[in-house]
C-alpha cells in the first residue's frame, strides 16, 4: 500500500484546511444513517464506515470557506453530499457486478444485490431529509437535479459497450452525468449556503472540470492501477466490456490484435491475460498520455474557473486538489 499512501498524505494535505469540519462531518454520518432494520444500518456502516476519501464533503467545505460562509449548515449538507455518493456506489457495484471496493469485499457480494439496491435508496432518502431540514429550496433543487442526472449517467454508461464502439463526445457525456455533476453540486452548493450568488457558477465550473479529470483518471487506473492502490480490482471495465477512453483511443490507433480483443470484449470473452494485453496497448499507442493530458486540461480549466474568486487559503487548497486528482495513484 505505499504507493497509495503516498498519495493519501497529498490529499491530508490539500484537505488539512477543514480537518476539524471533515471530523464533524464524520460524526454527522455516523448519525444519519441509522435505520430501524438491521440490513439497511449494516449495509450502510459496512460501506461508510470502510473508508473513503471523503472528497466531496471536503470540496464542499474548502468551498463554503473560500465563500466567507458562517454557521454549522454546511456539516450536513457534506454528509448528505457522501451518502449520495456512498447510494451510487452501492448501486454502480450492483450494476458493474464488482467484488472489492474499498479495499474490502463489495457490499453486493458481501449482503446481495437486493441488500445493496435497496440500502442505496434508503442513502437517497436520508440525502432528501437533509436538505429538508435545511430548508434552502435551490439547494434542494440543485440536488434534486444531479440525482436525477446521476441515474441518468449511469443508465447512458450501459450503452457506452464494445459491440458498438462508442464515440469520444458520447463517453464524455456519460463521465459529465454521472460522475462530474455530483462534484460541481458539491461546490456550488457551498456558495448558495454562503448566499455568494457570484460564486456559484465559478464554483460549479471548477467542479465540473474536476470531476471530469478525476473520472478520466479513475478510467486509466482501471488499467493501469494496480488492486493494491486503488482498493479494488484492476481491469474491471476491460471484463465488463465497458468501453472507456483509454481502451476506446488505443481501439482507434491499432490494428488486427486490437481487432481480436474487441471481438473477445464483445463476446463476453476475455483471458486473463487480457488485461496485459489492454494495458499495454493503451501504453504503446499513446492512448494513456492523450488521456492523462485530456483530464489535465479538464484539471487547468477547474483551476481556471476560480481564479475570479478572490484569493485565499482555501482557494489555493481547491487548486492543490485539482493538481492532485490527475497526479493521484489511488
Ligand atoms: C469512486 O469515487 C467513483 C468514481 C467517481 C470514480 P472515489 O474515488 O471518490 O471513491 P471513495 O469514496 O474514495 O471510495
Ligand atoms: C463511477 O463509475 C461510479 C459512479 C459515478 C457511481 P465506475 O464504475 O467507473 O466507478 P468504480 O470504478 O466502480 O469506482
Ligand atoms: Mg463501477
Ligand atoms: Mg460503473
Amino acid at each position: 500500500m505505499k504507493e497509495a499512501e503516498a498519495g493519501k498524505q497529498i490529499l491530508e494535505l490539500a484537505t488539512g484546511l477543514v480537518k476539524d469540519e471533515l471530523d464533524l462531518v464524520e460524526d454527522e454520518i455516523r448519525k444519519r444513517f441509522r435505520s430501524k432494520v438491521p440490513l439497511i444500518r449494516n449495509v450502510a456502516s459496512y460501506l461508510l464506515e470502510g473508508g473513503g476519501k471523503r472528497i466531496r464533503p471536503a470540496l464542499h467545505l474548502l468551498s463554503f470557506r473560500l465563500c466567507n460562509g458562517k454557521g454549522n449548515r454546511a456539516i450536513p449538507v457534506a454528509a448528505a453530499l457522501e451518502f449520495l455518493h456512498n447510494a451510487t456506489l452501492l448501486h454502480d457495484d450492483v450494476v458493474d457486478g464488482a467484488d472489492l471496493r474499498r479495499g474490502k469485499q463489495a457490499a453486493n457480494l458481501r449482503y446481495g444485490n437486493q441488500q445493496s439496491v435497496l440500502t442505496g435508496d434508503f442513502l437517497v432518502t436520508r440525502v432528501f431529509g437533509i436538505l429538508v431540514e435545511d430548508g434552502d429550496l435551490d439547494l434542494l433543487s440543485l440536488i434534486a437535479d444531479i440525482t436525477a442526472r446521476m441515474a441518468e449517467g449511469e443508465a447512458l454508461e450501459l450503452s457506452l459497450t464494445s459491440s458498438d464502439v462508442p464515440d469520444e463526445k458520447h463517453y464524455l457525456e456519460v463521465i459529465s452525468e454521472k460522475t462530474a455533476v455530483l462534484f460541481a453540486a458539491s461546490c456550488e452548493a457551498a456558495a448558495i449556503l454562503a448566499g455568494v450568488k457570484e460564486a456559484r457558477k465559478p464554483l460549479w465550473e471548477y467542479g465540473m472540470g474536476f470531476g471530469m479529470a478525476f473520472q478520466l483518471v479513475d478510467d486509466l487506473l482501471d488499467y493501469l492501477g494496480t488492486k493494491d492502490m486503488l482498493g479494488k480490482p484492476v481491469g474491471g471495465d476491460l471484463a465488463e466490456g465497458k468501453l472507456t477512453l483509454p481502451l476506446l483511443l488505443a481501439f482507434k490507433k491499432s490494428g488486427n490484435e486490437a481487432k481480436a480483443l474487441l471481438d473477445r470484449m464483445v463476446f463476453g470473452e476475455i483471458r486473463e491475460d487480457d488485461i496485459t494485453l489492454a494495458a499495454n496497448l493503451i501504453k504503446n499507442t499513446g492512448a494513456h498520455e492523450i488521456t492523462l493530458r485530456r483530464a489535465k486540461d479538464y484539471s487547468r480549466k477547474a483551476i481556471e474557473s476560480i481564479a475570479t474568486l478572490p484569493a485565499s487559503r482555501e482557494r489555493t487548497a481547491l487548486k492543490d486538489l485539482a493538481r492532485f486528482c490527475t497526479d493521484r495513484n489511488f
